[in-house]
């Protein structure tokens, strides 16, 4: 069916691929007829994913005013979107697992009891949505034919989080196809809560103030309510890939991660493979995409915000990036910081929340060190670099195809996934965390993962800055308790163990500060000086000093030649204070108390050996 009678466009003609006759297992249609009673659409559309579908769906939206096409001899056919200016991050308060047992849901996360839960839902979803289309979106996460993919079906009645949906996953009929072979798949109910009267006139981002987002783990469901953001809105994504499952993770023995995958190839031709958490605007994007500033070596993208890890029959550990795209923090980065993510944007690209320039194109603070004259900021408004405000909003992001990355690895996709050799975990430290350190085996990596604390960012509600414990950079996206998650990760070498083949484990910090508040490290390309020492590591190249919170370079241990830090600056990112170590301790103390006693003993254990080794120092 075409959506707009007949699609304008002012891009490249997209090539057209020819309707499929799409099969419609008969469970989902059972699903989809009681969820159409429940939302009361005035119409239903199956997404096939073709490329004719996509184009009429974005010509719907410029129609509907909610995405604005920008200028196409400066960026084919790409877009932008204003969202609301309540509708812009991950919302983690009104983020609920709802389990019988709260126990099940564990202390860091909101729990809900689900029969309660699913009363308040029922009034909240009825005729949402009323006067709008239900689109049928049928994906799957992982490359279809992998023995890691899974699949889901979300209803929505936001076409922007349909395009969205086009870019993240593998959507559409083939998804719906393995679904019909006898694949199971995950129900995923999404509506903006917007309905219209008959003869309202729209809103160009329709949501609404209240928003849900539930997961029901034990039966594996989501449901999301009253926001088009994408970490929000796109189910596949953080509630279905992290929250969900995490759960069938671990009742089926591998790790779903808030990780990114990479390939590093040393200058002798050798190539690694990385998984990598860092909290929500963190540097996980940037160090997917990295151009490294070291001669000879490579790094090649596989994924930049999940990552399904598993044991392999040849006992290895291994993974894939169930995503198909970036939905990526826009500010920082560009030309100098991130080169391969802009040429990654230069066209079939939607960005949410970024500046427009006079000429039709996008601007975003750090994009070029000099701000554009005039510009057109997030909220639509005149603004001039004396506007004394950010012109793009701190978490304007970019949706862009995975395949579009120049520096996607060739095996990016590759259903048997890429074997691990280390495993990275980090945060936002201004301070005490050092550049790099390693853990003395995986059980202090599991520590090191469990004690990780971050500022927090733009990504999601709350006071930007603010210290905060995020383990494993999971915080928001365990659907468990936290304790058995560590619990699971400790099981986990254990089988690892028995093949002898355990990845290292290291911890990364990128934002140590100096006195004077700045950055004491560059960051970005230079970061591949970090691989580079891992690698070496790994290789048994070189030796570490053992410190009480794991092993560090050497003095000259990391190649630093041609890097603009000074020698103090290069002491400071590696200076261990046991003091305020002792201190870190104390607190993390604090928050394995909170878990009572399903927190591991292996993990008090690591903890009392660590005090012992900073009171030593
Ligand atoms: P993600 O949300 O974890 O994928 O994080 P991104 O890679 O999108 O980065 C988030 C923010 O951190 C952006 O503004 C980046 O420019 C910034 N950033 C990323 N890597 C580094 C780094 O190595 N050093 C510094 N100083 N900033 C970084
Ligand atoms: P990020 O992804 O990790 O790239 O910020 C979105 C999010 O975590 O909300
Ligand atoms: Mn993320
Ligand atoms: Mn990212």
């Amino acid at each position: 069916m075409t959506l707009l009678d007949r699609p304008r466009t002012t891009g490249p003609v997209p090539v057209v691929t020819p309707e499929r006759v799409a099969v419609r297992p008969a469970e989902v249609q059972a699903w989809v007829t009681e969820q159409a009673a429940l939302l009361e659409p005035a119409d239903i559309v199956w997404v096939t994913g073709s490329t004719s579908e996509r184009h009429e769906l974005l010509q719907l939206l410029v129609a509907n005013g909610t995405i604005e096409q920008l200028n196409p001899e400066l960026r084919p056919y790409s877009f932008i979107a204003r969202s609301a200016e309540s509708d812009v991050a991950r919302l983690e308060s009104r983020t609920f697992i709802c389990t019988d047992d709260p126990a099940d849901a564990g202390p860091t996360n909101n729990w809900r009891e689900p029969a309660a839960m699913r009363a308040e839902l029922d009034g909240v979803f009825r005729g949402a949505m009323r006067g709008r289309t239900m689109y049928v979106v049928p994906f799957a996460m992982g490359p279809i034919g992998s023995p890691m993919a899974r699949f889901g079906v979300q209803v929505t009645d936001s076409p922007y989080v349909v395009v969205s949906i086009g870019t993240m996953t593998r959507m559409g009929d083939a998804a719906l196809e393995a679904i019909a072979r006898g694949a199971s798949w995950v129900p995923a109910v999404h509506s903006v809560g917007a309905p219209l009267a008959p003869g309202q006139e729209d809103v160009p981002w329709p949501c609404n103030d209240t928003k849900y987002i539930v997961h029901f783990p034990e039966t594996r469901e989501i449901w999301s309510y009253g926001s088009a953001y994408g970490g929000n809105a796109i189910l596949a994504k953080k509630a279905y890939a992290l929250r969900i499952a995490s759960v069938m993770a671990r009742e089926e023995g591998w790790l779903a991660e808030h990780m990114l995958l990479i390939k590093v190839t040393s200058p002798e031709g050798r190539s690694y493979h990385f998984a990598a958490a860092f909290p929500s605007a963190c540097g996980k994007t940037n160090m997917a995409m990295m151009t490294p500033n070291l001669p000879g070596w490579t790094v090649e993208t596989i994924g930049d915000d999940i990552a399904w890890l598993w044991i392999g029959a040849d006992g290895r550990l291994r993974a894939i990036n169930p995503e198909a795209g970036f939905f990526g923090v826009a500010p920082g980065t560009g030309l100098r910081t991130n080169p391969t993510a802009v040429s990654a944007l230069w066209g079939n690209t939607i960005f949410t929340n970024v500046a427009t320039t006079p000429e039709g194109d996008v601007w975003w603070e750090g994009l070029t060190d000099e701000k554009p004259a005039r510009l057109t900021d997030w909220r639509g408004e005149e603004w001039t670099p004396a506007s004394g405000r950010p012109a793009a909003h701190p978490n304007s992001r970019f949706t862009v195809s995975a395949r579009q990355c120049p520096s996607i690895a060739e095996d990016w996709d590759d259903p048997e996934g890429v074997v691990i050799d280390a495993i990275i975990f980090g945060g936002r430290r201004a301070s005490n965390v050092p550049l790099v350190v390693e853990a003395r085996d995986w059980d202090h990596g599991v520590f090191m993962g469990a004690t990780i604390a971050s500022e927090q960012t733009a990504a999601a509600e709350g006071t930007v800055g603010e210290l905060r414990r995020d383990p494993f950079a999971m915080l928001p996206f365990a659907g468990y308790n936290m304790a058995d998650y560590f619990a699971h990760w400790l099981d986990f070498g254990r089988r690892l163990r028995r093949s002898a083949r355990v990845p290292r484990v290291f911890q990364v910090n990128w934002f140590r500060k100096g006195a004077d508040g700045s950055f004491l490290w560059p960051g970005f390309g230079d970061n591949a000086r970090v691989l580079e020492w891992m690698v070496k590591r790994i290789d048994g190249q070189v030796g570490a000093i053992d410190s009480p919170i794991g092993s560090l370079p050497t003095a000259g241990g990391l190649n630093v030649e041609g890097v603009e830090v000074d020698e103090a600056a290069l002491e400071e990112l590696f200076r261990v204070d046991p003091e305020a170590f002792l201190a870190e301790a104390d607190d993390a103390e604090r928050f394995f108390a909170s878990f009572g006693d399903r927190l591991p003993a292996e993990l008090q254990r690591q903890l009392t050996l660590l005090r012992g080794r900073l009171e030593a120092a």
